[in-house]
């Protein structure tokens, strides 16, 4: 029998769509490490008595050997995410994003694991002056966050090739859906979108709102990280996890009144620093080379995600 992948981060947002999609896909178990600092049980209640729920923190390297099956597929999404956050304070996402991806990475070589799929993002590539943004363009990091994931990728390509790790990185494209925390003052934009138009209220857009995002469905970010699990002849690689498309903000925000039949002027503020401008994927070669097939179209992925906030009783 072989043994039970497992999710750093599993308890999060992105992580916990994983688990449900492993799961689904067919695994017995999956084992969650998770230090629940953002993650949350709840996210995992309908399948906790098929997860090992592991709460350690990525920065206690002692501890993480013990927890990884020996063969496993590790799935590393655990990270302390938000570009405005890195630039806030950037140590403790420095911390948790470069040193605990090299602690898992360590971890993972010495229980002679399968493969590590690593979530990467798409602000390594920063402000490129051409669209879609291809693997093959120069990394150019606007943010310590951007910096931190981006160095989390070579350790990935290092630990494949000087080590014999197989490694795949997934460079994730702004992915939203169910779950994903609306609370924070650095929530993903759309988490925050979907509480004002539930709550009849104005969101603050950063700037003039004609930034644009490859919004991606959580729940096609979780079959590509399968993919990328199973996929031949990619150890050491990077690819786009994205949906191919963009929006602008203030196409998102009318796109998300629309559909939720209210019409709400935004309100606007300072652009953040550290911002990227524009972000679309290429995913040409995640589509060749992964199988890579979104099946969830923009509006589709707003519809769901609407419908599941409404249905949790947000507001609460
Ligand atoms: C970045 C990465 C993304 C990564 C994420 C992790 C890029 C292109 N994307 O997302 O891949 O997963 O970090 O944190 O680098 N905004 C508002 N009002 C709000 C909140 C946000 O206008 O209330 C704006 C932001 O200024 C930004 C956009 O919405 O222009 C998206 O912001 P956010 O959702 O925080 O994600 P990114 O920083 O784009």
């Amino acid at each position: 029998m072989s043994a039970a992948p497992v999710v750093t981060g599993g308890a999060g947002f992105i992580g916990s769509g994983l688990v449900r999609a492993l799961l689904e896909a067919g695994a017995p178990r999956v084992v969650v490490i998770d230090n629940l600092s953002s993650g949350k049980r709840e996210n995992l209640e309908e399948v906790a008595g098929r997860v090992d729920l592991q709460v350690a923190d990525l920065r206690d390297a002692a501890g993480l050997p013990g927890l990884i099956p020996e063969g496993a597929v590790v799935y590393h999404l655990a990270a302390i995410p938000s570009v405005p956050r890195s630039i806030a304070d950037p140590a403790p996402s420095h911390e948790v994003n470069i040193n605990g991806t090299f602690n898992l990475l360590m971890a993972a070589r010495a229980r002679g694991v399968r493969r590590v799929v690593y979530a990467a993002s798409s602000s390594a590539y920063g402000d490129t002056e051409v669209l879609p943004k291809e693997e093959g363009m120069r990394p150019a990091p606007l943010s310590p966050y951007a910096a931190q994931k981006l160095m989390g990728e070579y350790y990935c390509s290092v630990f494949s090739s000087c080590f014999g790790l197989e490694t795949v990185a997934l460079r994730f494209f702004n992915v939203f859906g169910p779950r994903q925390d609306p609370g924070s003052p650095y929530s993903g934009v759309l988490s925050v979108f979907m509480k004002c138009v539930l709550t009849g209220q104005a969101p603050t857009i950063h700037g003039d709102g004609e930034q644009s995002r490859d919004f991606t469905y959580v729940q096609d970010v979780a079959e590509l990280c399968m993919k990328a699990g199973q996929a031949a002849g990619v150890a050491g690689r990077v690819f786009n996890a994205g949906n191919g498309n963009r929006y602008t903000l203030n196409e998102t925000w009318r796109m998300l009144c629309r559909i939720h039949g209210v019409e709400i002027e935004p309100q606007y503020g300072a652009s953040r620093p550290g911002d990227v401008r524009h972000s679309q994927a290429d995913v040409t070669a995640a589509v060749r080379d992964l199988g890579h097939a979104p099946r969830f179209s923009f509006e589709e992925g707003l519809r769901r995600t609407l419908a599941w906030y409404a249905a949790a009783g947000f507001p609460e």
